[in-house]
């Protein structure tokens, strides 16, 4: 990590090319783009680039960080790094952040630190609050819909954590779209309503524009969308070979160098033809494409690089499409 001790924020931040949606009904604005740290901020990666892509975004009027427990490898460690940036840089900005995490996949072992228990969420937002050395978070997901909890349970579990000042906010992310509308009910039951549903968008994944979308909308739950980019597969990198460094080189990450197929890269080269006539990077463009459906309040983005970061920034020059470029778009997702 860098040694610079001093930091001050651009004072021109909120004047970026960012901007900020409502997260559905709620009063909370979010950043069109917000930052993810499940991969490229954990102790297996380059720590000089995550303080710089952290310091940018910040810079640049990206005021939201998602993390979730288990975001980093090893298990943890994406909290634990961001904790140290944010106590030896970021102190005076606390409140100026939305720091989000979550629990509900795998964390430790043993009955308890997986699922949706009321015992594994409450114990994993106190690990997740020590890690990152704050008092509180903004957004406590749940991270999965667990089938083996009663939905009451996990619920519960949520609204206690915002009356007893541990998180301000409550969401819930990839729940089966009928558990998300019980879930909406519970929560509100409860007096803590949910502010956002958090779920896989992209070109390549548009399962949530039928239901789920429509369904956060009518209960003023706001959407956020993961993995835009599809893990990076939407954008040119892997149009001739696995580079070095990439997601799909790694042994340890989400992507695996199987889901590159021939196929795949066929659709991926004419997505890549349309975003150069375009005037926009595929990456870009894949970025801009999510914003066009109402509902969507903003798109987490993970970088691996400030380059990545400053060009996905960009992507909100250019968000909008004509009818022919949404047709062609549509016959390659
Ligand atoms: N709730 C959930 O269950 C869930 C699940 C997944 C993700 N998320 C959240 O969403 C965030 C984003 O997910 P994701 O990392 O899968 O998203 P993504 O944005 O689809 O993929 C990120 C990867 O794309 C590549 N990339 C990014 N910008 C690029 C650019 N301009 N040009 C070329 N390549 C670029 C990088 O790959 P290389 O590393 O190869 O450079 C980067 O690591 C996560 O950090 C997390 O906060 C939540």
């Amino acid at each position: 990590m860098s040694n610079s001790e001093i930091y001050t924020p651009n004072p021109e931040r909120y004047n970026q090319t960012i901007g900020y949606n409502f997260c559905g009904r709620s009063g909370l604005q979010l950043p069109k783009i917000s930052l993810g740290l499940w991969h490229n901020f954990g102790d297996v990666d380059d720590a000089d680039e995550a303080l710089k892509m952290i310091k940018f975004a910040f810079d640049n009027g990206i005021t939201h960080f998602d993390l979730a427990n288990n975001y980093g490898t090893p298990f943890g460690s994406a909290e634990k790094n961001f904790g140290k940036m944010l106590t030896k840089y970021f102190s005076s900005y606390r409140d100026e952040m939305i720091i989000s995490t979550k629990a509900g996949h795998e964390m430790w072992p043993g009955p308890y630190g997986d699922g949706g228990s009321r015992k594994y969420l409450i114990s994993s937002l106190d690990q997740s609050l020590k890690r990152m050395n704050i008092d509180y978070v903004d957004i406590f997901y749940s991270h999965r819909y667990d089938p083996n909890t009663p939905l009451d349970e996990t619920m519960g579990a949520l609204s206690d954590t915002v009356k007893q000042g541990k998180a301000l906010y409550v969401g819930i992310s990839k729940y089966p779209v009928e558990k998300a509308n019980e879930a909406y009910r519970i929560l509100k039951e409860n007096g803590t309503p949910c502010l956002i549903n958090q779920d896989k968008y992209s070109i390549f994944s548009r399962d949530i524009e039928k239901n789920v979308l429509p369904l956060a909308a009518e209960n003023g739950v706001g959407f956020i969308g993961f993995s835009a980019l599809a893990q990076g597969l939407l954008s040119d990198k892997y149009l001739h070979g696995i580079p070095e460094n990439s997601r799909a080189s790694h042994s340890y990450g989400f992507l695996q160098k199987s889901q590159i197929r021939e196929e795949l890269l066929v659709k991926i080269s004419k997505l890549n033809d349309i975003a150069i006539q375009r005037g926009q990077t595929l990456a870009q463009m894949a970025l801009a494409w999510c914003f066009q459906k109402d509902g969507v309040n903003s798109v987490i983005v993970g970088t691996s690089s400030l380059q990545q970061l400053k060009d996905n920034i960009n992507a909100l020059k250019n968000t909008n499409f004509s009818f022919e470029e949404n047709w062609k778009i549509s016959e390659l997702s």
